[in-house]
């Protein structure tokens, strides 16, 4: 039995989709049971109810598991709150656990993923760390509103480059790491794309495709900080994407790297592939 946990959001959603290729031994752990039951309506799975803040869920959605996939929500920023979790998984003995992390975390101690990828490690769990760049569905949300209603791109990346990936090709990888487990055992994947753009480029690509003029407006990290905030988003969460793009202006989401065609056996999506199959979030 295969848990999945975040099996509604980006990435979860393709791990589940992929994994349903090859078997229907999985288990969702749902923040909410009956509207992810009525969302997927997929009734050869199991559905649990399982939150992160609730401890008292952990033992039955583990019950009988072999291998685990589990995301940190955004919404959590202390990823103590997550430790738990880790701490059922190794009281259960979980065979496999493998975690949605974040691109650059060896090297960088201020996410919380990089704490939650030292406490499974202390924990002595088998582990495979998923390390993905930006996903493309971040044109989407949250910028997508504003490509929609303004015709503008407001990222404050400036003039520096960003691999993205899509959510597909790490949702993707994540079950081929499920299914093939001994294989990824201790490994930390760093996940891209095949090319680095600057945000200039991305708008000339979204322009393109969407026949449209889109504009990036570069704005200053306070700008948008302002922007984002004044259209609602959450203020820590802004402030957690500012710092990230921080880190980008520094030059660090442009890297590459062959692990999605290593393990997929084709290539990475590619931007433009990605803005024209989506183009009705667009619109
Ligand atoms: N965006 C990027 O560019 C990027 C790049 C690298 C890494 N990441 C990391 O990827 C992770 C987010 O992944 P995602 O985009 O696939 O997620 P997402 O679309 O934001 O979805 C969040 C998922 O978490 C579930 N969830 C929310 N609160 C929960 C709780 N208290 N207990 C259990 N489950 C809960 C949600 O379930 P419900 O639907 O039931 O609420 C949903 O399935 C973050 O850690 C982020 O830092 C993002």
């Amino acid at each position: 039995m295969i848990l999945l946990i975040g099996a509604t959001g980006n990435v979860g959603k393709h791990v589940l989709s992929s994994l349903l290729t090859e078997t229907t031994d999985i288990r969702l752990g749902c923040y909410d049971v009956n509207e992810t039951k009525t969302q997927l309506n997929i009734p050869t799975i199991e559905y649990v109810p399982f939150d992160f803040y609730d401890q008292t869920t952990y033992k039955v959605a583990l019950k009988d598991v072999q291998s685990v996939f589990f995301i940190r929500p955004p919404q959590i920023g202390d990823p103590s709150i997550i430790y738990p979790f880790i701490d059922a998984l190794k009281e259960q003995n979980i065979q496999h656990t493998i975690f949605l992390s974040l691109m650059g975390v060896e090297k960088n101690p201020i996410p919380p993923h990089g704490k939650i990828e030292k406490y499974i490690k202390k924990q002595q769990l088998t582990y495979t760390f998923i390390r993905p760049g930006f996903f493309m569905e971040n044109l989407i949300h949250p910028h997508g509103q504003d490509i929609k209603d303004y015709h503008q791109l407001v990222v404050p990346a400036g003039k520096s480059k960003t691999n993205f990936i899509a959510a597909k090709d790490i949702g993707e990888v994540i079950a081929r790491c499920l299914l093939e487990k001994e294989l990824h055992y201790h490994k930390a994947y760093t996940l891209t794309g095949d090319y680095a753009y600057t945000y200039e480029e991305v708008a000339a690509l979204l322009s393109d495709v969407l026949e449209k003029e889109i504009i990036y407006t570069k704005p200053s990290l306070l700008g948008y900080r302002r922007h984002m905030i004044k259209n609602g988003f959450d203020k820590k969460y802004v402030n957690v994407t500012v710092f990230l793009y921080i880190m980008t202006r520094l030059g660090t989401a442009k890297d590459r790297t062959d692990t999605v065609k290593t393990i997929l056996q084709r290539p990475p999506t590619s931007l433009k592939k990605f803005i024209e199959e989506n183009q009705l979030s667009f619109i």
